[in-house]
């Protein structure tokens, strides 16, 4: 009887938590999808001109740009750097995210 109960309790336990896990992981990766992979891309083909903080290092600072301004840089590649490192939704990820933490 004792046994059966904690079973029962312990089923319910799993049910609540696993129930909350799902909203939670949904709920974020709507919201937060695009910040993420901005800062991931930026990762990938940026930081190494551009600096952790957008301080520059092989590249200028990028501080301050907005979103238009690095779509542009993206899609012509100033000077010596690369141009179309990204094209659509991934280049608009990468300037939004840009423009939200350097602007
Ligand atoms: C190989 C090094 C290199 C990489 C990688 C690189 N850049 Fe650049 N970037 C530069 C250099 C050099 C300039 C300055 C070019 C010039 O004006 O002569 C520049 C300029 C810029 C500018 C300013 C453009 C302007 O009009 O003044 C922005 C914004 C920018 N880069 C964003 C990015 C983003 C976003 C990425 C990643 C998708 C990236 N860069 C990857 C080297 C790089």
């Amino acid at each position: 009887m004792k046994r059966a109960r904690a079973l029962v309790i312990l089923g319910a336990a799993a049910f609540i938590i696993g129930g909350c896990n799902g909203e939670v992981d949904e709920k974020d990766s709507e919201e937060t999808v695009d910040a993420g992979e901005g800062m991931e891309l930026y990762e990938d083909s940026c930081i190494d001109c551009h600096g952790e903080n957008f301080e520059g290092t092989t590249g200028p600072s990028i501080a301050g740009y907005n979103e238009d301004e690095v779509l542009d840089a993206i899609e012509e590649g100033p000077g010596s750097m690369p141009e179309d490192l990204y094209t659509g939704e991934d280049a608009e990820a990468v300037a939004q995210y840009v423009e939200e933490e350097a602007g």
